[in-house]
């Protein structure tokens, strides 16, 4: 089975939480699926990832969430390659941060091209100044991820 891995940038829980909501559309589509809400380089490029999808919020004035500041060190620091990777998207902010509307998940998906993976299809930005609940704007748009970028295994 095709494994499929989520990393999660989170402060207060909602990209966790979305994490959790979303994955048993990748268990239906025929993918094992494993959340890291404390990821390192190693979760990533230590054992085959199939397919990644990294789900952040953005915190301070456009920064990484805590649990996931060491992972994109690392990441830029070992600048491993990452050539061959197929990742989706999906960034949680609040539109009223006008300067750093959904910063942690727009730097993270440069520093993934910056090491040349592949981002499949948009990514989705959630603005909790218009969605109160992410799931509401995530299950579709994962839905719509798996179909549009044929992704469905089983
Ligand atoms: C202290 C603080 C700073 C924030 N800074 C930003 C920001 O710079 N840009 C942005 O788009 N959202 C910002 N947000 C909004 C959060 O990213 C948003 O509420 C998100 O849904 C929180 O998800 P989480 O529960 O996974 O942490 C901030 C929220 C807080 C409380």
């Amino acid at each position: 089975m095709p494994m499929l891995k989520i990393f999660v940038g989170t402060v207060y829980g909602g990209a966790l939480d979305v994490a959790e909501q979303v994955a048993p559309l990748f268990e239906q589509a025929g993918y094992e699926v494993s959340i890291f809400d404390q990821p390192t380089l190693d979760d990533l490029i230590g054992s085959p990832t199939d397919l990644a999808l990294f789900c952040t919020s953005t915190t301070g004035s456009g920064d990484y969430p805590g649990n996931l500041v060491a992972f994109v060190r690392e990441l830029e620091a070992k600048s491993p390659g990452l050539v061959g990777l197929k990742y989706g998207l999906i960034a949680m902010g609040d539109s009223s941060y006008v300067d750093s509307f959904c910063g942690a998940g727009r730097s993270l998906d440069e520093v993934l091209q910056g090491q040349g993976a592949e981002r499949l299809g948009e990514r989705l930005e959630v603005d909790a100044m218009e969605t109160f609940m992410a799931d509401d704007a995530a299950l579709p748009w994962v839905d719509d991820w798996i179909e549009s970028q044929q992704l469905k295994v089983a």
